[in-house]
């Protein structure tokens, strides 16, 4: 059993049954693939290899054309993420506000420094932290921002970033 970066429990195995899910609801509107591997992620933390072939069979498309939208996104995780995922922006509004020297802070906190992690992200060893660079996470005139799991947070400095981390790990977030 896992945990999702929503905080929920799920395990990997019901990967399927969502897809399948996600498959009834979108397979009949038009551009259902990218929809349909976001129900995927949001429920489960990743979007599993065994639902690959599933979805193009669904959809009726090739495995590697569905293997490249979801190479394409930075978004879409192909790994079970860290319990924790940090999420921070680095495009240009926060870089402006200091975003760089705060993601800096970020990974250092977290023992993501240093480390490696699945696709563009840095996870920690101890696998309680996973920080991804992302661009633009719509809070740009309250810049620097930062989503911690679900969560975003605005006007994000070091010492709110150590607090929001401090109450995550006294179980009050
Ligand atoms: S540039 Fe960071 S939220 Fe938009």
């Amino acid at each position: 059993m896992q945990q999702t970066p929503q905080g929920e429990a799920r395990d990997g195995e019901g990967a399927g049954h969502v897809a399948a899910q996600a498959l009834a609801r979108w397979s009949d509107r038009p551009g259902p693939l990218l929809p349909i591997l976001h129900e995927i992620q949001e429920a489960v933390g990743y979007i599993p290899g065994e639902v690959v072939p599933q979805i193009a069979r669904g959809l009726n498309l090739s495995r590697a054309e569905v293997h490249g939208v979801i190479s394409y996104y930075h978004h879409f995780r192909t790994e079970a993420p860290a319990r924790h995922v940090i999420q921070v922006c680095r495009a240009e509004s926060c870089q402006a506000m200091g975003a760089e020297a705060l993601y800096g802070h970020v990974l250092r906190r977290t023992g993501c420094e240093g480390q490696s992690g699945p696709g563009h992200a840095c996870r920690g060893a101890d696998g309680r932290y996973q920080v991804e660079p992302v661009y633009c996470l719509g809070l740009c005139a309250a810049s620097p921002a930062v989503m911690i799991g679900q969560t975003l947070h605005a006007r994000v400095d070091a010492s709110r970033f150590d607090a929001l981390i401090d109450a995550l790990e006294e179980g009050k977030r």
